[in-house]
């Protein structure tokens, strides 16, 4: 039975005024969304086709799109995931699985991250050290004698050395240290595709890494545990004749599926990656010298040099004797079109679910990240904005901090 002439006129127009949809268009400069849509008529013709072709479970789209961001990264495997969350999670049991890390390791993650880069360590069995960030960037910095997961928060990399680095790249697609790519800086990194990052899938995740037996594991735990999607699954099958090769079970798993609808942005939206970030990267620096500028009493976080700073958001922390609290301050710039939120999960040490968390520990005071948690908040950066949305910000700053 075909659908009502209604509902059909009402799908084909929808489908135009998407098909008409520029994700490279530049947005009016009186208002700062958290966030810009990144895909057009390509992600949604291919999307429609996958709807119409019934085939709407992880696939070749799905295959393409991990080739073309491993390729883009530098790493030579991709595992896409349903989230930046379960990327995570995913790749960190891999490292024990594979004996990178043992059960109860510690392992050093920043007070000021988000609230999954310390739940995935210790769903993985690990325990969580809590340092403070570097006050210059809100990072990780320097040499650790422990594994790191090395959060590039806001797109700005962490420079780390420790004996194993494992990348939260969630919000720094793009981001570089000395030429090489966030992702491609440790053993294995992952990514986010949530809507406000730098290019979406809706929700989705990557993992990024160069090592095929990693890979193999977070293929296996991504799928229920099987040997499916593996680069060693005919051997897997050689050696365990007697189990059907169809659900064959090698690991512990879960199911972190994304679907091929997912796939079929991801695929389009990898070619527009580094278009996006480049425009983020100047509009970082640019915004960077407008507020700076204008001697506001708030800091702001410029790009390292040797670094590329991904922008993600733009991160401001307000000086301690500043005329208007960081409250105020978000909800005045609100009433003015401009979107706010807390640096990610500000201090984790702080947040009730963290607290007296078995498997967490605190190491060494915590001045940057609580100085993050009362005064720190950031505003949304896009590959629609330019220098004139800089120019928007650091007016009304100075606007409601003038008094
Ligand atoms: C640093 C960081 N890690 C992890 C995540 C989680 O990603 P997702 O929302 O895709 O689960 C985010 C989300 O913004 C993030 O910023």
């Amino acid at each position: 039975m075909s659908a009502p002439a209604e509902l059909r006129r009402e799908v084909a127009a929808l489908v135009v005024r998407h098909l008409d949809a520029d994700p490279d268009r530049r947005l009016r400069s009186d208002r700062l969304p958290l966030a810009v849509p990144s895909f057009g008529s390509a992600e949604v013709a291919e999307a429609v086709q996958v709807l119409l072709s019934g085939h709407i479970t992880m696939g070749a789209r799905v295959a393409a799109f991990e080739n073309a961001w491993a390729s883009w990264v530098g790493a030579s495997h991709g595992v896409m995931t349903n989230s930046g969350s379960s990327a995570l999670a995913v790749m960190l049991a891999a490292l024990v699985q594979t004996g990178r890390l043992a059960r109860g390791d510690e392992v050093i993650v920043p007070a000021v991250a988000w609230s999954t880069s310390l739940f995935s360590v210790l769903s993985a069995g690990l325990r969580a050290v809590l340092v403070d960030v570097d006050p210059d960037t809100l990072v990780l910095r320097g040499r650790f004698d422990r594994p790191v997961l090395a959060v590039h928060l806001m797109g700005q990399p962490c420079e780390v050395e420790a004996p194993l680095v494992v990348e939260d790249a969630c919000a720094a697609a793009g981001a570089k240290v000395g030429g090489r790519m966030a992702g491609a800086l440790g053993v294995a990194g992952a990514f986010s595709f949530y809507f406000s990052h730098h290019v979406t899938t809706g929700e989705g995740g990557m993992i990024t890494t160069s090592d095929r037996e990693l890979a193999d594991a977070c293929r296996s735990i991504r799928a229920h545990g099987w040997a499916r999607d593996r680069s060693d699954r005919e051997r897997l099958e050689r050696l365990h004749p007697e189990v059907d090769p169809r659900f064959l079970f090698v690991t512990p798993g879960t199911n972190a599926r994304p679907t091929e609808i997912q796939g079929a942005f991801g695929v389009h939206q990898a070619r527009r990656v580094e278009r996006f970030v480049r425009i983020r990267n100047a509009n970082h620096r640019a915004w960077c010298e407008i507020v700076e500028e204008r001697r506001l009493p708030l800091r702001v976080f410029p790009q390292v040099p040797g670094t590329r700073h991904a922008a993600f958001g733009f991160a401001m922390l307000l000086d301690e004797d500043a005329p208007v609290g960081r409250a105020e301050l978000c909800r005045r710039l609100e009433a003015r079109g401009i979107e706010t939120r807390p640096i990610s999960g500000s201090n984790l040490a702080r947040q009730p679910a963290v607290r007296d968390l078995p498997g967490v520990r605190v190491e060494g005071p915590l001045p940057v990240a609580d100085a993050v948690h009362e005064r720190g908040f950031f505003v949304g950066q896009s590959h629609a904005f330019g220098p004139e949305h800089g120019e928007f910000l650091a007016r009304s700053l100075a606007d409601i901090l003038a008094g």
